[in-house]
């Protein structure tokens, strides 16, 4: 589907929730299923890549309830060898996180994935799995990976990457091997998995900078998944580029690895607030505030806070269009192996919209402020943070735009239209 997208002369204005966040489905789902007992888990996204992660439970032999939102996991806590190939769809937090799972079971099973999964590396999973003992064969270390059911042993691991798919890969094999498993990675990601581990009873814990996990044996989950923090930052930015907006986004996830967008607008000068910040489930959750921010600036962004914002950099970059002066994107070599090489993808169809912007070999440099022009077609290369992110960018062009492929924003954010027509 090919939507065409004008400049928005009404501001944004009201409040709404944001849907269920998708790395916290993802391992809600996962996890439960490894748990004995009945999980009931509320608000479970709509998007096609927890889905992936929920049938793929299913053809393991869990019983999976859903009713709306709400799924309810029965498990015995033993996955069973499926009848099939599992099929990860677009999904590499299933790809990668089952294969931590499924490395430590008896049985053989194989991965599979879309075209542009199966382009994506899994060398950084199969390294360290292979050195606890997992048996993975795969052509140049791309999918389908099969996996030969192995015991594993813990390792003592130190990751070049910050990625919270590769750590939560190997904490998840950790859980069925034998000894302690211990993980560093050169600056911390998101820590979903080691919250939600240790509210299920894991024996999972921090020592010398290591996040280490042993054998356990996970109870049943109860939670309730919060707004996700990567889907508001398309209202974060609307609202702070669409003159005379005014928007609170409600019940996000604000976790500290994740709310990296947060950080940065506050350096650009952007009027944002929280409000009513509270836990759940050992994860912060509260109301965004945003405000039309005229006079924002261009900042640096690297180092630490890269994997803090890594999924929101198409749509920061969109952001950084808007702001004087230039924003300097550096550290985050890794985008090149998202859904699309999105430093490729982003600097050129925000080109094509009139924006200054290039690309460097780990991140990009913006010049603002511009006027976008538009009055053209855009790709979103199948990759749904494109699509939203040029969808954003349209909302202030001259002249409308054409986003071709637009439905792949299904994979994280089936909501997403009706919501920004809600706020307009
Ligand atoms: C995710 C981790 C990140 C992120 C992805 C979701 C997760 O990937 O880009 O959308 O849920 O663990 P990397 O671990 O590859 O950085």
């Amino acid at each position: 589907m090919n939507l065409v997208v004008k400049k928005n002369f009404n501001f944004l204005k009201g409040e709404t929730e944001i849907p269920s966040d998708k790395s916290l489905s993802h391992r809600a789902v996962i996890f439960s299923s490894l748990a004995k007992g009945k999980s009931v888990i509320k608000n479970f996204s709509k998007g096609q890549d927890p889905n992936s992660s929920l049938e793929i439970c299913k053809e393991l032999g869990v019983d999976i309830e859903k009713d709306n939102q709400t799924i309810i996991v029965n498990s015995d806590g033993i996955l069973k060898k499926p009848s099939r190939h599992l099929y990860c769809g677009n999904s590499g937090t299933t790809m990668r996180l089952m294969t931590g799972v499924l490395s430590g079971q008896n049985f053989n099973c194989v991965l599979t994935g879309d075209e542009s999964l199966s382009a994506r590396p899994m060398k950084r999973i199969i390294e360290p799995l292979s050195l606890m003992g997992a048996k993975i064969s795969s052509k140049d270390f791309h999918a389908p990976l099969n996996i030969c059911g192995s015991k594993l042993t813990g390792i003592t691991y130190e990751s070049k990457i910050a990625s919270a798919q590769v750590k939560s890969c190997v904490l998840l094999a950790g859980l069925f091997a034998d000894g302690v498993t211990k993980y560093k990675e050169i600056y911390p990601s998101r820590n979903h998995t080691e919250i939600m581990l240790k509210n299920m009873g894991a024996n999972i814990f921090e020592q010398n900078g290591y996040i280490c996990i042993e054998k356990s044996e996970l109870n049943p989950l109860e939670m309730n998944i919060c707004g996700d923090i990567s889907s508001c930052a398309y209202f974060i930015v609307a609202g702070l580029i669409v003159p005379k907006s005014k928007i609170i986004l409600k019940n996000i996830g604000l976790n500290p690895t994740r709310s990296g967008i947060i950080e940065v607008v506050k350096q650009m000068g952007g009027d944002i607030e929280i409000l009513d910040q509270r836990e759940v489930c050992g994860e912060a959750v509260g109301d965004i505030k945003v405000e039309y921010s005229p006079s924002m600036k261009g900042v640096e962004i690297c180092g630490e806070i890269i994997p803090k914002l890594i999924d929101e950099i198409p749509v920061i970059a969109v952001l950084a269009t808007q702001c004087k002066g230039q924003t300097v994107i550096k550290d985050a070599q890794d985008l090149r192996n998202k859904e699309s090489d999105r430093i490729e993808t982003t600097v050129k169809e925000l080109s094509k919209l009139g924006a200054d912007i290039e690309q460097t070999k780990d991140g990009m440099i913006i010049n603002g402020k511009t006027k976008l022009n538009g009055g053209v077609e855009v790709e979103s290369y199948k990759d749904h943070r494109l699509a939203m992110s040029l969808y954003v960018a349209g909302l202030v062009c001259e002249k409308e735009i054409l986003i071709k492929d637009f439905e792949w924003v299904n994979i994280s954010f089936p909501e997403f239209l009706e919501l920004f027509e809600k706020l307009k």
